[in-house]
């Protein structure tokens, strides 16, 4: 099995920090909807996986039927994996694709979306790709939009200069876990800065493979 299908198995596992760090994103995803005025909310999620974050924070929502969107995931098992999560979680108006969420053509039609979900991406690309896909960010979305990200603090601790990146971009802190005991990092940042039209062009590389 591919390494980036075995890493969602600790999913599984009651007090991992992938099932805590499910529970933080989820919860940001659920209230960035809340957050969103009435009417369609456009959702796009980089790197996907098999989608537990938005099935999790989406299933029983009061509008999950306002949302549509995009996921982008590159590997076939993970994209089927999320496939059938949105289905059994009742989410029709999601979508997922499989592309490289590291280049911007496939969020095209997706976008300008009201929430983005960054998660699991930080930490697999180099600081020079995170700082430039922070930076591409307005492209990907509404005014007042939630991109909800991810990266592990271990040392070195990129957080702090990733909250920076964010401040740059033009975007405000709406919320950071850093749970005591645990490496993982969860940011939430809305766009204050007025958004720009999507560009073609490349925002990352993994450099780490699965
Ligand atoms: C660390 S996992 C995160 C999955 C999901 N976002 C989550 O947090 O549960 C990284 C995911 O990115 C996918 N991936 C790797 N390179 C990619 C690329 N260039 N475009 C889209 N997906 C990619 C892997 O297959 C894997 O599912």
């Amino acid at each position: 099995m591919d390494a980036w299908v075995r890493w969602h198995e600790d999913y599984d596992v009651p007090g991992s920090s992938l099932s805590v760090r499910l529970g933080l994103v989820a919860g940001h995803v659920a209230r960035a909807v809340e957050s969103r005025p009435a009417g369609t909310v456009r959702l796009v999620s980089a790197c996907a996986g098999q989608g537990h974050d938005v099935a999790q924070a989406l299933r029983g929502h009061p509008r999950r039927g306002d949302v549509t969107g995009r996921l982008i995931e590159l590997d076939p098992v993970n994209a089927a994996g999320a496939r059938e999560r949105l289905a059994a979680a009742g989410l029709s108006g999601l979508e997922v694709v499989e592309a490289d969420a590291g280049v911007t053509a496939p969020y095209a039609g997706a976008v300008p979306a009201g929430v983005v979900l960054m998660c699991g991406v930080f930490g697999n690309i180099s600081d020079e790709d995170i700082r430039r896909t922070i930076h591409a960010l307005p492209e990907l979305a509404e005014p007042g939009a939630r991109v909800i990200w991810t990266r592990h603090r271990g040392t070195p601790d990129a957080t702090p200069r990733i909250r920076d990146w964010f401040a740059e971009a033009g975007f405000r802190e709406v919320a950071f876990d850093a749970p005591a005991g645990l490496t993982i990092g969860v940011g939430v940042h809305e766009l204050v800065a007025p958004p720009r039209p999507l560009t073609e062009q490349r925002l990352f590389t993994f450099v780490v493979h699965g």
